[in-house]
């Protein structure tokens, strides 16, 4: 794949350099030339919830799946060395591990972890491994908090073995149908079916308490379910139309949790959307044309390519009379808009070359984020997308926090390649410049042909194994 000239951030060696960078590709990010002493950042200062329970610092570590569980949904010992790696990573706050279906049908792969009677030990294994190994590279636990992020992954199941993909899709999508390859008799989800689902989350939810998890995230992100109710304007009935509907089965949930286990709810939720994207002849990724208003982006303008935040407001409104406190921004999905989603300047097997310099898809996250959070300083907020950001990431999270632009700064991809940067940037310890995460995509593109994921290129751990080199081999091929 031919790539275009988008300065690598890893060229940008200075302040200077990098905020002249913005300024030349025209955005804006809140940046902290000189970072705090250590002991003295407000990346290190601790949080209280409303229930009392404090949160150490202001790290969080976001949900990353590794398509590596066993086809039970079981955890394997490449699972649990993620989970390892986030619980000596420093962050307080560990934001759901990683996507958990909630019944067999709701797995994005035949090796996504699933939580049921049968599969609650390892659960409770997994839980109680994060708070001993934290406890033991740092001592208190008592200000670590830990959730799991509950899934149905609709549209994008792909349950069994035989790795066909099988979607649960909630109404007609005007583009989505069509590129994922969904038959013109394709059923949708009946209102009984999403019952039913409503009651599965519900039970996963107090598994999830009896294993110890201190809250769930009911995911409303990326394409899945969740978000796919959010857009399902065009669906009849009672879970399609107007905003209520389309939030019914959220406040389902919530009042079946409340009713049961009352573990507390966090939503991991895709505020803006984009109407899919497709190569052009070189590669670069543009938005499909419609000929008709687009109003499948969830927090998306008509166009597709820009936000309105009108709707998403007034979600965030109803949260507190629903008892959220805990809410993490992300957007978009990594099935049909990869770039606003996880920003990379390698695609993954399945993406375009950036449409933009990644670092505006960080700053539309960034931004978005800072203005939730101003609207609604009651809730607690957690930003997602600051991997790209690369050896500049200390000084945006500590500028974010300082400003008031989120509660909390979520790691995803980071700390797939460098587990401990949290603590290293609270211990004000030189980054680990060889550890740092520089987007290769590999731990998208490896599950996308069927491999687990992980950090191929830079975690020596992965780097030995034979899908490495099958992971190169075919990426030569794919000339990616
Ligand atoms: C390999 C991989 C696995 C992921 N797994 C999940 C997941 O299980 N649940 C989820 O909500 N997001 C998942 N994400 C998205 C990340 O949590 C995060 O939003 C995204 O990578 C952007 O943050 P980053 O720039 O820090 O990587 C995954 C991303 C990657 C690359």
């Amino acid at each position: 794949m031919a790539k275009q000239k988008i300065t690598r951030v890893a060229q940008l060696k200075s302040a200077t350099d990098f905020t002249e960078h913005l300024s030349a590709i025209g955005t804006d990010l809140p940046f902290k030339e000189h970072l705090s002493a250590p002991g003295k950042s407000s990346l290190g200062q601790s949080f209280q919830l409303k229930s009392g329970q404090i949160i150490g610092n202001r790290f969080c570590i976001l949900p990353m799946e590794g398509w590596d569980g066993t086809t039970d949904g079981l955890p394997t010992e490449n699972t649990k060395r993620r989970w390892h790696n986030f619980a000596i990573s420093g962050a307080k706050l560990l934001w759901g591990c990683e996507a958990v279906a909630v019944c067999p049908d709701g797995r994005a792969n035949p090796n996504q972890l699933m939580i049921n009677e049968q599969n609650l030990q390892a659960f409770k294994d997994l839980y109680a491994d994060l708070v001993s190994d934290h406890e033991k590279k740092f001592g208190a636990t008592s200000d670590l908090l830990i959730g799991l992020q509950l899934t149905h992954s609709g549209r994008f199941a792909i349950p069994d073995r035989d790795r066909i993909r099988k979607p649960k899709t909630l109404y007609r999508h005007s583009l989505l149908d069509k590129k994922f390859n969904l038959p013109e008799d394709h059923k949708l989800m009946t209102d009984a079916e999403i019952d039913q689902l409503v009651d599965d989350f519900v039970k996963a939810a107090s598994l999830a308490k009896e294993a110890g998890f201190q809250f769930v995230d009911v995911k409303h992100c990326h394409g899945y379910l969740g978000h796919e109710f959010l857009s399902a304007k065009t669906r009849e009935g009672k879970y399609g139309g107007s905003l209520k509907n389309r939030m019914r089965f959220l406040t389902s949930v919530v009042e079946g949790i409340r009713a049961t286990s009352n573990i507390p709810v966090a939503v991991r939720l895709s505020a803006f959307d984009f109407i899919p994207y497709k190569k052009n002849e070189s590669n670069i990724g543009i938005p499909e044309e419609v000929n008709h208003a687009y109003t499948e982006a969830f927090g998306g303008d008509t166009k597709g390519t820009g936000i309105d935040i009108s709707e998403v407001f007034e979600m965030l409104g109803y949260f507190e009379d629903l008892g959220i406190e805990l809410v993490c921004i992300t957007a978009g999905s990594p099935y049909y808009v990869p770039h606003i989603q996880r920003p990379a300047i390698f695609p993954p097997s399945d993406g375009y070359l950036p449409p933009e310099d990644p670092l505006v898809g960080v700053a539309r996250q960034i931004q978005i984020t800072d203005k939730v959070k101003k609207k609604f300083p009651k809730l607690v907020i957690v930003g997602s997308a600051y991997s790209y950001l690369q050896e500049w990431l200390p000084n945006v999270a500590e500028a974010v926090i300082d400003e008031n632009g989120a509660d909390f700064i979520g790691l995803g991809r980071m700390v797939l390649s460098y587990p401990e940067m949290p603590d290293d940037i609270l211990k004000g310890n030189q980054l680990v410049r060889g550890s740092i995460c520089r987007t290769f995509s590999d731990c998208t593109t490896a599950p996308r042909i069927g491999m687990i994921s992980g950090c191929f290129p830079l975690d020596s751990y992965y780097k030995k194994m034979p899908e490495a080199a099958e992971l190169k081999a075919y990426k030569k091929e794919a000339r990616l």
